[in-house]
């Protein structure tokens, strides 16, 4: 073996190895604070190869995605959230659009679950290149469409934020497995 690869194997051992996907899971938290920094695009591209192979329903893939860096943009987008400050300084503000109005056979419509699935895709890699990430639910949609040109026939799911931290993790407060999850029948 060369020395690089000697060296390769030496710091991945120093630092215990690859991440599990449960450790990924603990890193994460909402990122309430960012560093005024621009996001490297080859960060951006592998954050969208995670949404890109999410599962979808019957593979429709109807998600869509506008990213918006610009800052005078992000400032209109963030304005509509119920933390302009915090979000318009994050890299990016991920538009999670759907272009779906299915319904599936369970009555529950399509859209909201698929994007929802490619958006914790997208906060999980971003935490394992070292990004932070909040999801954004309270918005005004109407001013986010006219700031990032959604058409009026596409729904805007949620929003994104995704950056460099200037903050730091607090414990995530979350109930005993007991109280979320029984066996065979419903025992709550
Ligand atoms: C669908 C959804 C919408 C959310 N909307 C907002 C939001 O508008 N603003 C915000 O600051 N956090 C928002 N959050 C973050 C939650 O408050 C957060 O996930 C929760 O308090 C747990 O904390 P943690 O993510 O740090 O573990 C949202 C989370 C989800 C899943």
């Amino acid at each position: 073996m060369s020395g690089f690869v000697w060296l390769a194997l030496w710091l991945e051992i120093q630092k215990g190895g690859p991440m599990t996907i449960l450790e990924l899971i603990r890193k994460r938290y909402s990122c309430r604070a960012y560093q005024e920094r621009k996001i490297e695009q080859e960060k951006l591209d592998l954050i969208f190869e995670a949404a890109r192979l999410a599962p979808s329903a019957k593979n429709a893939q109807d998600w869509r995605f506008v990213v918006v860096t610009d800052k005078g943009k992000k400032e209109a987008v963030a304005k509509s959230t119920n933390r302009p400050e915090v979000f318009e300084k994050a890299g990016a503000i991920i538009v999670a659009c759907s272009n779906s109005g299915d319904v599936m056979r369970c009555g529950q419509a399509i859209g909201p679950i698929d994007v929802s699935i490619a958006l914790e895709h997208i906060a999980l890699q971003a935490t394992e290149l070292g990004l932070g990430t909040c999801w954004i639910g309270s918005f005004e949609p109407e001013i986010v469409r006219k700031a990032a040109g959604i058409p009026e026939n596409v729904t805007i799911i949620e929003l994104m934020a995704v950056g460099y931290a200037a903050d730091k993790q607090k414990e995530a407060s979350r109930e005993a497995i007991g109280k979320i999850v029984c066996y065979e029948k419903w025992q709550f």
